[in-house]
């Protein structure tokens, strides 16, 4: 199986609003791979976020790909929206597809709008065989290791099963955890298959970015590393 590079993806939920041009560039001279960017309808999750003239304005000042969440009950309508505003990976949840036929047809839709990566996201409660019928028409699974909404949660453990059952599966795509992550969280992740590490407040919220994220990216090789030589 490909191994694919370590990508760590700061979410921007956690950062100053006021000051978003300054803080994507703080994310990026820290060593951000991708940049995470959490979009809430206040309707699939108790909370709102962004919208797309928000995620063009942020494209327009990014160097780095948009990872874009979408955490709504309509990405049929909007997701080419967000799509024209910059996402370079964007991922829908799999809970507002009724049949895996749809999530087919919706990762079809976002491909037809540009979109380079299509990613499904499952909640910690959502079991692995719903993305199952259909992981060949997507290129990341987004693991959510805590419920979505808001950000500062604690890690749920239990979802690493997920992880591990994916790459059992044979997938070979970006696994992405996204909650919770911080140095005692991301090696179980690394070891259980993740390539993808989403954080926002352990980030954000780091006195130095630049050598906590250093340190995060260490950790995962680190644990990946002893995995790959258990085998
Ligand atoms: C939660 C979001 C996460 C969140 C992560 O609904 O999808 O991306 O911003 O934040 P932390 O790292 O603080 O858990
Ligand atoms: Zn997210």
């Amino acid at each position: 199986m490909r191994t694919l590079p370590i990508t760590i993806a700061p979410s921007i939920l956690a950062c100053d609003f006021a000051r978003i041009g300054e803080e994507v560039r703080r994310a990026e001279e820290a060593g951000a791979d991708w940049l995470h960017v959490d979009v809430m309808d206040g309707h699939f999750v108790p909370n709102l976020t962004i919208g797309p003239p928000v995620v063009e304005a942020i494209a327009r000042v990014a160097k780095a790909p948009l990872d874009v969440h979408l955490m709504i009950t309509d990405p049929w309508t909007y997701g080419p929206q967000f799509a024209k505003a910059g996402a370079h990976v964007l991922t829908f949840h799999v809970e507002v597809a009724a049949t895996p036929a749809k999530a087919r047809e919706l990762a079809a839709h976002f491909r037809a709008h540009g979109v380079r990566k299509v990613g499904v996201s499952l909640n910690p409660d959502t079991p692995l065989e719903r993305v199952l019928p259909f992981l060949d028409a997507v290129d990341l699974v987004l693991v959510m290791s805590v419920f979505p909404g808001f950000g500062g949660q604690k890690f749920l453990p239990a979802v690493l099963q997920k992880t591990a059952g994916l790459r059992e599966h044979g997938f070979d795509g970006h696994v992405e955890m996204d909650g919770g992550l911080n140095a005692e969280t991301i090696p179980g992740c690394a070891s259980a298959g993740c390539d993808a590490f989403v954080s926002g407040s352990a980030l954000f919220g780091a006195s130095d970015m630049r050598s906590t994220l250093a340190r995060f990216r260490e950790l995962a090789r680190v644990a990946r590393e002893g995995r790959t030589h258990d085998r």
